[in-house]
């Protein structure tokens, strides 16, 4: 088994397969892009293989890709395939905004995905464009109709912004009386990739609740699986249920069982820390496997106890300021 510093399991990959993305959602990033990395900046998905091989023989189980948006890369589905044969990997899973992704759903069922986060902030077209700043509404919707007609799990990510979507909040919440979808609520991070200064949100998970049970007050505390990051809820009658993931105010960070790989090949042991082992590079130099092996068993070693402390370690300066994408969501 896979421990970390603090005793707990790592079994939990989140693998980010490009910075780049069809949307250009605000609180991600500015209107013109990120610049986006280069080809020989990424890991290839060689290297990727080769890590995600590697990482699963040391006891991960579980692997999300993630980017940027999976989609907008050359041959993601054969990257996917390959990877759904791991021997030992028992789940693997996307995170997708959904626009690319209904035709590839077949093919999702039959490599054995079994759950999809598919990021949808609002039902409203219109606001649909405010937010993303692209008009792929209509899309997007195909995709979640596509995955029910699949019968893969699906969890919407619906981050909530003060002044832009929590007229969405009750709509959302809505939508689980007749899907059976995970609707989920995340608060607002400062991961915007435009260097803005956050000074702390106005929506956070006890407001988002609040919001929910004035209109439902016979909402229901479900038990929380091991490792969840959100507090989940059920309206009595509803198909599907309701998510709240703390994500500002770090709440789920006792019991985190994930590590992050960049686009660039960057382990990160936690989302708010700056990070630094580089892993494509160190795959470039010629470490082999074993080498890796012990690299990456002492990084983890190193992980923060949680979000906040590893902001603190973060060099003075160097605030958090980059993009989800080029982490990985
Ligand atoms: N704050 C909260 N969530 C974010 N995501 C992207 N940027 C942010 C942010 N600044 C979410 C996306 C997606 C998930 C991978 O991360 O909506 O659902
Ligand atoms: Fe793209 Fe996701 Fe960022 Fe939106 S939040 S711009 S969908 S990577």
């Amino acid at each position: 088994m896979l421990t970390d510093n603090h005793g707990r399991k790592i079994n939990y990959l989140r693998l980010a397969v490009t910075d780049r993305c069809n949307l250009r959602c605000f609180y991600c990033m500015p209107q013109e892009g990120l610049s986006w990395l280069s080809r020989k900046e990424l890991m290839t998905y060689e290297e990727m293989l080769q890590t995600c091989s590697l990482l699963v023989k040391m006891g991960v189980e579980k692997i999300r890709i993630t980017g940027g948006e999976p989609f907008v890369r050359k041959d993601i589905m054969q990257f996917m395939t390959a990877l759904s044969k791991l021997d030992g990997l028992n789940e693997l899973t996307l995170t997708t905004n959904g626009v690319l992704t209904a035709p590839h759903v077949p093919e999702l069922k039959k490599i054995g995905v079994k759950s999809v986060n598919l990021s949808l902030d609002t039902l409203d077209a219109g606001r649909f464009f405010t937010i993303t700043r692209r008009d792929e509404f209509s899309n997007v919707m195909e995709t979640l109709e596509e995955l029910l007609k699949h019968d893969i799990e699906v969890k919407i990510n619906a981050v909530v912004m003060d002044s832009r979507n929590t007229q969405d909040i009750i709509p959302l919440t809505e939508l689980t009386k007749e899907l059976p979808v995970s609707v989920r609520f995340i608060e607002e991070m400062p991961f915007n990739g435009d260097g803005h200064v956050y000074s702390g949100i106005q929506w956070n998970h006890m407001r988002i609740l609040d919001e929910v049970k004035d209109k439902y007050p016979l909402i229901k505390k479900l038990p929380d699986p091991l490792n969840s990051t959100s507090y989940n809820y059920q309206i009595p009658g509803h198909q599907g249920s309701v998510g709240i993931i703390a994500a500002y105010s770090r709440t789920f960070c006792g019991t985190c069982n994930r590590i992050r790989i960049t686009p660039t090949g960057e382990l990160k042991t936690c989302l708010y820390e700056a990070g630094g082992l580089n892993i494509k590079d160190l795959m470039r130099q010629g470490t082999d496997d074993e080498q890796l092996k012990y690299i990456l068993l002492n990084a983890f070693q190193h992980k923060a106890k949680n979000g906040w402390e590893a902001e603190r370690a973060r060099v003075e300066g160097v605030g958090v300021h980059e993009s989800m994408a080029s982490i990985g969501g």
